[in-house]
């Protein structure tokens, strides 16, 4: 048997929300008839404009597509306020980017800090690149980063330390100043994800111009609506995006992502219109399960919401499991580091999936 590294014997797979088609054969459901609210994608589905150009252009998929995405960076620098220079595009979505940020900054037995509960990508993907994690603390009580618990676990070996703001899972957003505090203690790169920022109507691309030791990370997954085409972009300094370039897979967006990000970018309506739909599904959402005694909800920022479910007497994985009999897909977060056994996420859905959700929940909780 070939030598394969210790890390990788060793590795925690990544948990990722569960797929209509797993469920359907699952449970034995009809596919339209499964709601899925398990993976924080945009309920307004696709732009228009996206499914035109991808149709349009599908018969130049014998070629390869861009490698250096000129036309896309310069209207995702228009989209955030910064230079195309300031841009770097993955091809994997934001996952990508991570990666190619282990490969850029870690040398095996180097740290990164990850306040937990957060994105579990970020451990997987730098663990299996040498990087050890370090955790720190978001306070879920009161849905707050403990920014002196990041600030403690700094050592001289801290390569990158990882905000999600507005944070997966729990929705709650970080203070300006807190990052600030963070980015001043520290020459590690600050990763600033921003996946779900549209959400929340805050961003911190201000911060840019006087920290050199920051990046945004961004998606197109998430209210743009193409999670499938895998389109995911950072923002930083352009001498830190340039070396990020060098590392980065060559041909990794495909022409169809490229096409479909471009042609979104250009919908403006459609941009509008899906950060209203779901702001509305979330506060509806929010307003709805808080009259459930034995649920505790907590107010989000982003697409979805977090619930601690133990007064129902049911761990996660038995009511994602009852919720999945009955067609709905929400996230059981029991693989989340720094989560018991009893939450739930939920993402927005269309108002009409959110109603059905709501009744199915008052079935078994109500
Ligand atoms: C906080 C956060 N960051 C990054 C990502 C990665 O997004 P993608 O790889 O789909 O672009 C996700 C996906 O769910 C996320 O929740």
């Amino acid at each position: 048997m070939v030598k394969v590294k210790k890390i990788v014997k060793e590795l925690d797979p990544y948990v990722p929300g569960r797929s209509i088609d797993e469920i359907a054969i699952k449970y034995n459901i009809n596919k339209n008839n499964i709601i899925k609210l398990g993976s924080n994608e945009n309920p307004a589905g696709v732009s228009k404009k996206a499914i035109e150009a991808v149709e349009k252009e599908s018969n130049l998929i014998s070629k390869y597509p861009e490698s250096n995405l000129e036309e896309l960076k310069t209207k995702i620098a228009e989209y955030s306020g910064v230079k195309s220079s300031n841009i770097i595009v993955g091809g994997d979505g934001a996952d990508e980017i991570l990666d190619v940020l282990g490969k850029t900054l870690m040398e095996p037995g180097d740290e990164f800090i990850v306040p937990l509960p957060s994105y579990m990508y970020y451990e997987f993907t730098l663990k299996i690149q040498g990087g050890v994690p370090v955790y720190a603390k978001w306070n879920v009580d009161e849905n707050k980063l403990d920014v002196d618990s990041v600030i403690n676990a700094i050592t001289d070996k801290t390569k990158i330390i990882f905000l999600c703001t507005p944070n997966n899972p729990t929705g709650g957003l970080i203070d300006k100043k807190d990052i600030k505090r963070v980015l001043e203690s520290t020459e590690a790169l600050v990763v600033v994800d921003e996946a779900y920022f549209e959400f929340s109507e805050v961003n911190n691309v201000d911060l840019l111009a006087d920290y050199d030791n920051m990046l945004i990370l961004r998606t197109f997954s998430k209210v743009l609506g193409l999670a499938g085409m895998r389109v995911g972009y950072a923002i930083s300094n352009p001498t830190f995006i340039e070396f990020m370039h060098r590392v980065k897979p060559v041909f990794s967006l495909t022409k169809l992502s490229y096409v479909a990000a471009l042609a979104t970018l250009d919908d403006e309506d459609y941009i509008k219109k899906s950060t209203e739909l779901s702001i509305q599904s979330r506060e509806f959402l929010y307003e709805k399960i808080s009259e459930f005694d034995k649920i505790h909800i907590y107010p989000s920022k982003a697409n979805y919401l977090l619930l601690d479910i133990r007064k129902t007497g049911m761990k996660s994985h038995e009511f994602a499991e009852a919720l999945m009999k009955q067609g709905i897909i929400v996230r059981d977060c029991n693989s989340f580091k720094g989560l018991d056994e009893y939450w739930i996420r939920v993402s927005v859905g269309t108002l009409e999936e959110d109603k059905r959700f709501i009744e199915v929940l008052n079935d078994l909780v109500g």
